[in-house]
């Protein structure tokens, strides 16, 4: 496209400055911590879960990632388990998130819950194929197709090359299980850091920050909003 659109009117390019929201959903205080991080976040997702805001989807998460020529990028992607060795999504093993996981193997999630953030930062590695075999296996069929459809994702792609895929992998897959295709899997998050953010009226939001100390536990910090 080489048209110039740099003076072209956006409907709410004024209308963002005065979007704002005070948030009086309660506070998070020192005493309210619980000693484990993973614990904390659990206590925090069981609450997002049972508020059951339509349109929110508690296990889905913002993902940074970092090419190794320090350029940043997210997506959103859902949170499918985690316990105290991480946090595990899935995704395609071509996909640019993937690439830049391989380069330089940090990752940070947010998620934005109700008048809530939880930020977490790690190390990454990828699950066994075993356990991405498990997971792949309760995925509904379509989605299992889908995954082989979309062996370059991130690549650029024709609607028609999608629709002729999806035709060809049915046919190839009828009749049987759809086995889990070798560039897809899961990623575990290993947290090395965690913050949440709790909003509170006049700005004065409480933050507390866990980051590990010399005896397999963590210590908190209340970080300044
Ligand atoms: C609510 C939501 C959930 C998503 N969940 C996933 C997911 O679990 N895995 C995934 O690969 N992409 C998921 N996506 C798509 C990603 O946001 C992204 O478009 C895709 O993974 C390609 O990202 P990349 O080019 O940065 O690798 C989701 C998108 C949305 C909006």
């Amino acid at each position: 496209m080489s048209t110039n659109l740099i003076n072209e009117e956006l409907k709410n390019e004024d209308i963002v400055s005065e979007m704002r929201k005070d948030y009086r959903m309660g506070e998070l205080k020192e005493e309210g911590l619980l000693e484990s991080p993973f614990k904390m976040f659990d206590m925090w997702l069981t609450k997002e879960i049972e508020l059951n805001n339509e349109g929110s989807e508690p296990n889905a998460f913002t993902l940074a990632t970092c090419s190794i020529d320090k350029r940043p990028s997210a997506r959103v992607v859902l949170l499918k388990h985690f316990d105290h060795h991480g946090f595990v999504f899935y995704t395609n093993y071509n996909s640019r998130k993937s690439k830049e996981l391989t380069e330089n193997p940090f990752a940070s999630m947010t998620f934005l819950w109700t008048q809530k953030q939880v930020r977490i930062e790690g190390t990454v590695e990828k699950i066994d194929r075993l356990e991405s075999e498990k997971y792949f296996k309760t995925r509904p069929r379509g989605s299992q197709i889908g995954a082989w459809v979309s062996e370059f994702q991130s690549s650029e792609v024709s609607l028609e090359h999608l629709k002729q895929k999806t035709i060809e992998m049915e046919k190839k897959f009828q009749d049987q299980e759809v086995p889990l295709p070798p560039f897809w899997g899961g990623w575990r998050i290993k947290p090395y850091a965690f913050e949440f953010w709790q909003g509170k009226s006049g700005r004065i939001h409480d933050r507390f920050k866990y980051t590990p100390n010399d005896s397999n536990g963590w210590i908190t910090k209340r970080l300044s909003p």
